[in-house]
């Protein structure tokens, strides 16, 4: 199913939770939609939902316009960050009860939540309660629960933010096997900008109930529209700095960046991510603060004039304290952005 957001809108009394938010959500894709809290994520999948009814502009699910249908009939599910499990049923019980809500068959419905559990991996635990499954398995139900009753849309609300980190990833993987397994266009709220990254088909980024990007992950990461979604995306963050474009030079506290750049003369902000520093005999000479292992990574704290930046190598790099080091810039990976508007001006 295709859904359209047109102009969606919800303000409450004396906030604009959601602005004028226009979206295509393309069949069978997974959705992330990332911000940071208070945003308006959650507002936007009520709107959705049908828990929350917009104060201007429209939904379609593919031609129909749903804006004013009740949430039981718009055919979706919903699972959200507490799994919602009901307490004292059992897991079959839990899965099967939308089916027997519908007043499917007791068989069918049986039939079909077995299909459901297998699809998210939980059928040896049909006998147990909730109470007796870890978080992720609690969450799997819930999927499970959602996907029963054949939805044209699932819509996730933070569905891993109660999870610990490494079951985290792991059901974050098992979400997008069973998303693409089923074929169901799919929104998945997230404030984790590693976790859109990961799963997501496309993300809408949005800050303030304002949509700010809305592309691939590849893209958004690489090629942010502006300075906000450069700096929510990316662990380490960006390094943002200021520099002036003179004479087609780039320069950045007295370093010349880049040559021979298409640019008027104007002062520009300037943002490098920490993997586009590379070791460069010509390059220009920092002297090196501190140097942090993590693993795969080296984190390399230098100061370029009076900025304090950071960069990133390979952990089997011999880079000690103090040493001189020897850096450039990758092509095309300094971005610059427009010293008012924050908006990107695209990369050097
Ligand atoms: N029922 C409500 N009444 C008043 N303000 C609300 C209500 N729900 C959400 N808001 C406000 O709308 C904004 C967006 O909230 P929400 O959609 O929950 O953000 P997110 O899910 O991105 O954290 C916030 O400023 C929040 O305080
Ligand atoms: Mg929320």
């Amino acid at each position: 199913m295709n859904v359209y957001l047109q102009q969606l809108t919800k303000k409450f009394a004396n906030v604009t939770a959601v602005n004028k938010l226009t979206l295509h959500l393309e069949d069978k894709k997974l959705i992330g939609l990332l911000g940071p809290s208070g945003c308006g994520k959650s507002t936007t999948l009520f709107m959705l939902a049908g828990l929350l009814e917009p104060t201007e502009g429209k939904i379609l699910f593919d031609e129909k316009d749903v804006t004013k249908v009740e949430t039981e009939k718009r055919g979706i599910g919903l699972v959200f960050q507490n799994y919602a499990l009901y307490p004292h049923m059992t897991v079959m019980e839990n899965i099967t009860f939308p089916l027997i809500n519908l007043k499917v068959k007791k068989e069918e419905a049986k039939k079909r939540a077995m299909e459901m559990a297998e699809l998210v991996q939980i059928g040896d635990l049909l006998k147990r309660r909730p109470k007796e499954l870890s978080g992720g398995q609690q969450q799997r139900v819930a999927i499970a629960r959602a996907l029963v009753k054949q939805p044209g849309l699932l819509l996730l609300d933070e569905p891993l933010s109660n999870l610990d980190a490494r079951l985290r990833i792991e059901t974050r993987e098992e979400i997008r096997r069973i998303q693409k397994e089923v074929g169901i266009t799919t929104v998945f709220v997230t404030h984790d900008q590693e976790e859109a990254l990961s799963i997501s088909d496309k993300i809408a980024v949005l800050d303030k109930g304002v949509l700010l990007q809305y592309d691939t992950p590849q893209e958004v990461y690489k090629n942010p529209a502006n300075e906000f979604v450069a700096k929510f995306l990316g662990t380490p963050a960006i390094v943002m700095t200021e520099g002036i474009v003179t004479e087609g030079r780039l320069v950045c506290q007295g370093v010349t960046l880049r040559e021979n750049i298409g640019m008027e003369n104007k002062r520009v902000r300037i943002g490098i991510r920490p993997e586009a520093f590379y070791r460069k005999d010509t390059g220009f000479e920092v002297p090196v603060q501190s140097v942090e292992m993590t693993g795969k990574d080296l984190s390399v704290y230098f100061h370029l004039g009076q900025e304090r930046m950071r960069a990133i190598f390979f952990s089997d790099e011999r880079i000690t304290q103090g040493e001189n080091l020897k850096l450039g810039i990758k092509t095309d990976q300094i971005l610059l952005f427009d010293m008012d508007s924050g908006s990107s001006l695209g990369r050097v």
